[in-house]
């Protein structure tokens, strides 16, 4: 058996028993040999994408790129056949010719990557078939880009690394997070230099979403499975991804080590006893799992981030990032910020010191500082993309952020830019899943986190083009 086709039954069994199975080895030690560099996209006028998986997130993402320019859809496979028919539909509805389909079993997305119609690839399939898909993409010659959280094991991680070093094909994440017209502005204000140093991070993918792990007759989704009997981080992405672009991960700093906690769940159990009844399978014996995934990462420049998954206990939606900063502080579920110098509250003279003489605390009459609605500093430093297409983001998905994605991918492929998240990002928010669940199972022990760019992330430089 090849390692190919190794990485792909063991990814293909249960995400859960891939990772449990590995045996854990020094992470940073893995691959020492001389690697090659990532260059930018070679210029595209007109991008031909295929798409892989078109259920849920995939049709989503599927209509939001037939509203883009320059770019066309040339494939569309799915397990299902009906939904590839729909899928070829929407693309004629749209203007385009009839793209290939393809629907022949879990491996006909080969057929497509060899067919030579794609420049590029989304793969939007369950979590298991997303490594798989990505490395058969770039040994095919073509760019992929997956659906969060990315890949489940950290060698396939470095397998993508090697291979999109090797073969000069990007392999990326499709974080849409990162494209929020908030989280585009923080960015550039860090970049601008109005915060000062980030320094620490707090972010929470906190919302109730079983109905997303289990199916209508009480079995599991693939989500659902890819959960049982994990302690660690599963879906890490979504709130590592934006936080690793403010700190500078991969591009002045890099994740470090972890600690995690997670230790113990009920929710299969209540959900399973109140929807399916006594009988489920869940509902005499629970799988072990946590509920609540807290995890710590430090960087080798001494900032911490710390990442909470919280999607299984009854709870409003609510979607966490607190940056705190050298000058500043953000706060997304409040859109709010305090920026020294800039918001309200002057703190240019310090406040109630003692004077060491005396006894007495000195008094100087100044103002509280105060928080000012992030969208103040919208006009200047929100994204020219926001700018320029804000209107029509405004309909897509996730606060407009899938449209921004989706646009600013092909509009770096058709300009020959450097992607905004490459395959060094993919492997350091993917390997938190491992390296969280080796953490958890281990009394928090302090884990080392990969650097997938050995070394290369201390004179990287931040993304210009992720301002343009
Ligand atoms: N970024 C986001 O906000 C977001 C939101 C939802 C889901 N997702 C991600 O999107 C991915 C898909 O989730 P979903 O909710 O659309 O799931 P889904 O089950 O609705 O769709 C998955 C599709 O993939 C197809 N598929 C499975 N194996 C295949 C194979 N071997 N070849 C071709 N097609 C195959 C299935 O038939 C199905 O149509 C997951 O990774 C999920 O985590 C991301």
């Amino acid at each position: 058996m090849n390692r190919k086709d190794f990485i792909t039954k063991a990814a293909l069994g249960s995400a859960s028993i891939a990772v449990l199975n590995q045996p854990f080895r020094s992470f940073g030690a893995h691959h020492e040999q001389p690697r090659g560099e990532l260059g930018n996209f070679e210029p595209i006028e007109n991008v031909r994408i295929g798409v892989v998986g078109v259920g849920n997130r995939g049709s989503s993402l599927l209509k939001q790129l037939l509203r883009l320019e320059n770019c066309q859809v040339t494939g569309v496979c799915d397990l299902i056949e009906a939904r590839v028919e729909r899928g070829q539909r929407w693309v004629m509805e749209a203007g385009q010719d009839k793209p290939k389909g393809y629907s022949r079993g879990e491996y006909d997305y080969r057929r497509m990557y060899e067919d030579g119609n794609c420049d590029l690839v989304l793969v939007m399939t369950p979590w298991e078939w997303h490594g798989p898909m990505c490395v058969d993409s770039m040994k095919a010659g073509i760019h992929v880009t997956t659906e969060v959280p990315g890949v489940q094991t950290i060698d396939e991680c470095w397998e993508l690394v090697e291979l999109s070093e090797k073969t000069g094909k990007h392999c990326m994440c499709m974080e849409n997070y990162c494209y929020s017209r908030e989280i585009m502005t923080v960015y550039n204000l860090i970049q601008q230099g109005l915060f000062g140093d980030p320094l620490h991070i707090y972010a929470g993918y906190q919302k109730e979403a079983l109905y997303y792990n289990f199916n209508a007759d009480g079995t599991l989704s693939f989500a659902g499975k890819g959960v049982v009997d994990h302690w660690g981080n599963v879906y890490a992405s979504h709130f590592a991804g934006p936080a690793a672009q403010w700190l500078g991960v991969n591009r002045g700093d890099a994740f470090d080590y972890l600690v995690s906690m997670g230790v113990w769940g009920k929710s299969y159990q209540l959900y399973a006893k109140r929807f399916f009844g006594d009988e489920h399978p869940f509902a005499k014996n629970p799988p072990m799992m946590a509920d609540v995934s807290n995890t710590m990462i430090a960087t080798k420049k001494g900032k911490s981030l710390s990442l909470i998954h919280d999607t299984r206990l009854p709870r409003p939606y609510r979607h966490y990032f607190r940056l705190q900063a050298g000058n500043g502080i953000y706060e997304h579920t409040e859109r709010r910020v305090h920026i020294g110098g800039h918001s309200p509250g002057d703190w240019s003279v310090p406040r109630g010191l003692v004077d060491r003489k005396t006894g007495e605390r000195t008094r100087v009459r100044s103002p509280r500082r105060e928080w000012e609605p992030l969208s103040n500093y919208f006009e200047k430093y929100q994204h020219v993309d926001w700018k320029e297409k804000g209107e029509l983001a405004k309909t897509s998905g996730h606060g407009g952020g899938d449209y921004v994605m989706l646009y600013r991918l092909v509009k770096s492929m058709n300009r020959g830019d450097y992607p905004d998240i490459d395959v060094y990002d993919l492997g350091a928010w993917s390997c938190i899943l491992e390296a969280s669940e080796e953490s958890a199972r281990n009394r928090s022990k302090a884990v080392d986190v990969p650097d997938f760019t050995r070394g290369k992330w201390e004179h990287r430089q931040p993304l210009v083009t992720y301002l343009t």
